[in-house]
């Protein structure tokens, strides 16, 4: 199966996100990103990792459209933030965060969760949809691996399920960037594999789709992440392919502790190194990173 994606074209060099020397600074003076300079092209998936406050989910509003830039320039699917209407082009983004799920009635069935994604609604608008919607929300759910829950309550469904539910959703407006902020938080360890096994296929599926996934876990990126951006204090500590930029050195800059990151296969893993807590340095614990 092909999922074809649609959205604004404004003929422009094709990125999926450009931001430019962005800043983002809150009316008491707080500066929450400074010096944000980041491209995202179709086909990638980025990760983006970061300390609590770090600024990754102002970074994602950002590219969500959801905020203006105080300085600088940030375009998404080629629109610039602040000379559009945003609320058109936020159709054409997918975004998976905890929002939907607490805004929408738990008696909702798993069927209408994804379907209204079509209307970017919480409540159904049958009058809205077609047969094509319909089937996608078919095919979607079943990629996903949640047809299963066609009937069920919203309600009645666990975390993961959900999960998966907020994901078909996000798809359904066949959005050409997917914004991911923590999707796998709370998941048991079988639901967090399937969700990122759904985000491989996915990748597979619809090659020219970009997807952002903000995470505080190396663990929980997907086996098809091209890039990482690393976050510190709301500046770059470091971005790029993901195997130059997810190293001992970035991530332990990034968190302000020794950090050894390993990669085994498609899938990365961090651990404190022995001597963060006081202990003698291990056989996995070379000394401190790398300055
Ligand atoms: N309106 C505001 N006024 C003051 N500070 C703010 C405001 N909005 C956000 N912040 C601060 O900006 C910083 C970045 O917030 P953000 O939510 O982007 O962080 P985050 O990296 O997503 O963190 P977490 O990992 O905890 O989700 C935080 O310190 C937050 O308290
Ligand atoms: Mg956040």
């Amino acid at each position: 199966m092909v999922l074809a994606a649609q959205g604004p074209d404004a003929g422009h060099d094709g990125a999926a996100l450009r931001m430019e020397a962005v800043r983002v600074w809150v009316p008491a003076g707080t500066t929450l990103l400074d010096d944000i300079t980041w491209v995202v092209w179709p086909g990638e998936h980025w990760l983006v990792l970061g300390h609590n406050g770090a600024g990754k989910s102002t970074l994602l509003s950002l590219a969500a459209a959801v905020r203006h830039p105080s300085a600088g320039r940030v375009e998404v699917l080629g629109q610039r933030i602040g000379r559009v209407d945003t609320r058109e082009l936020r159709a054409s983004i997918g975004t998976v965060d905890g929002s939907i799920l607490s805004r929408t009635d738990p008696r909702t069935s798993g069927r209408d969760v994804v379907l209204t994604g079509v209307s970017g609604t919480i409540l159904p608008l049958y009058d809205r949809y077609g047969p094509a919607d319909h089937a996608r929300t078919g095919e979607l759910m079943e990629l996903l691996g949640c047809a299963q829950l066609a009937d069920r309550q919203l309600g009645t469904c666990s975390l993961g399920e959900r999960q998966r539910l907020v994901l078909a959703r996000a798809l359904m407006p066949r959005p050409r960037l997917l914004l991911l902020d923590e999707p796998m938080t709370g998941l048991d360890f079988p639901a967090r594999e399937a969700l990122l096994d759904a985000l491989r296929r996915l990748a597979t599926v619809q090659s020219d789709l970009a997807t952002v996934l903000v995470t505080h876990h190396l663990e929980e990126a997907p086996p098809s992440t091209t890039h990482a951006l690393l976050l510190g204090a709301g500046r770059i500590v470091a971005q790029g392919p993901v195997d130059e930029t997810l190293t001992d050195k970035t991530v332990s800059a990034t968190y302000g502790v020794p950090v050894a990151v390993h990669r085994r296969d498609d899938r990365w893993s961090a651990v404190a190194r022995p001597s963060f807590f006081g202990g003698a340095p291990g056989p996995s614990d070379p000394g401190p990173p790398p300055s």
